[in-house]
């Protein structure tokens, strides 16, 4: 019998919802968030009400496209955390809902391993692509950098982490610097598409194991700018190509030296990446290159399921389903979760 999943992701500034039936994703509906552009950053308290707003016709869009009832879901799976409290309240206590007024049971997803199972939705039913176990996965988003070695769907350990900002965290703070708005890490990597990346040279950290550090990388950006804008007041706006290609540059070679290093250690060449960060051209092409270099099988998921998305809390559902991992009503989210 087919096993129908409605997944919720509320963790952030996203409200989304997808079904997916058998792995196969039917629809994947996303309502993003305008509101955070004029305070530079995701104003949580603001995140909560739009979540509010939004899930209800968000949750009936994704039962549209997917062509179904909701007489047919099987379960509802929403994310627990980590991610900000006002709005993960909002996805649990929608799930709860709908599982007690529908009868079906509710599914707690971490979001973090959502990510990572982002690499078994499938588009099509013939889609066969994904990662094959163990591999490892480098998960880099606004508040996580991680590499985590995925021993099976429920099997996951972090191997490294970072130790102060995230690199998503580092392209946004130096973004906002240059006054390229919010989130900056797409303007960046616009802009360093057309400038040189040997242009500047930033601090990189080093640290044993396979741990990150960016605030370093942070700091020398802004000694930079503020360095030769005494100098040239136009100093930014000369040079903005040259200094988010060489930004980009430096953040992909942290990211990138590790994971070779975690690669070669574990004997893994099965490589994956995720979250919003896996969207950044620079890193891509950095990961076709090691795949030629090394010898290594990349997985880089479609752009649709880098960000945050519900059909990568509905596959992680799908594969708690399997196993009768249920929740109970009196699950409470999470701010913060280690995997
Ligand atoms: O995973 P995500 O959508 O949200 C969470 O952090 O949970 O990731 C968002 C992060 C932001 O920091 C954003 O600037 C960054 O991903 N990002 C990028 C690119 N697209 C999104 N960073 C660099 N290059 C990109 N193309």
């Amino acid at each position: 019998m087919s096993i129908t999943i409605l997944g919720i992701e509320s963790s952030c500034d996203d409200t989304s919802a997808s079904v997916i039936r058998d792995c196969v994703m039917l629809s994947n509906v996303i309502a993003g968030q305008a509101v955070h552009e004029a305070y530079g950053g995701v104003v949580p308290e603001l995140a909560s009400r739009a979540h509010q707003q939004n899930i209800i016709p968000v949750v009936a869009e994704a039962l549209k496209r997917a062509d179904i009832d909701k007489s047919e879901v099987s379960a509802v799976a929403f994310t627990r955390g980590p991610g900000l409290m006002g709005s993960l309240l909002v996805g649990t206590s929608f799930a709860k809902g709908l599982s007690a007024s529908l009868e079906i049971p509710m599914i707690a997803v971490n979001h973090l391993q959502a990510h990572v199972l982002a690499h078994f939705i499938k588009q099509t039913p013939e889609d066969t692509r994904h990662p094959s176990f163990p591999f490892l996965c480098l998960l880099v988003s606004g508040g996580n950098s991680q590499i985590i070695k995925v021993n099976t769907y429920d099997d996951m350990e972090v191997i490294g982490q970072t130790i102060d900002d995230a690199a998503g965290e580092a392209f946004d703070k130096c973004a906002k610097v240059m006054g390229l708005g919010y989130p900056g890490g797409p303007v960046v990597n616009k802009l360093a598409n057309e400038g040189n990346p040997k242009a500047f040279t930033f601090s990189k950290p080093r640290m044993a194991g396979y741990d990150y550090s960016f605030s370093g990388l942070k700091t020398s950006f802004l000694y930079t700018l503020r360095d030769r804008l005494k100098e040239d007041a136009d100093f930014i706006e000369k040079n903005k190509q040259d200094l988010c290609a060489s930004l980009q540059a430096t953040v992909v070679d942290i990211l990138m030296d590790k994971l070779l290093k975690a690669s070669k250690d574990l004997k893994i060449k099965e490589i994956a990446v995720a979250g919003g960060v896996s969207a950044n051209t620079g890193l891509r092409e950095a990961f076709h290159n090691y795949a030629e270099r090394y010898g290594w099988a990349i997985h880089i998921p479609p752009f649709a399921f880098t960000t945050d998305n519900a059909a990568m809390v509905a596959i992680s559902g799908y594969y708690k389903y399997v196993k009768q991992e249920f929740c109970t009503m009196d699950t409470v989210p999470f701010s913060r979760v280690v995997i």
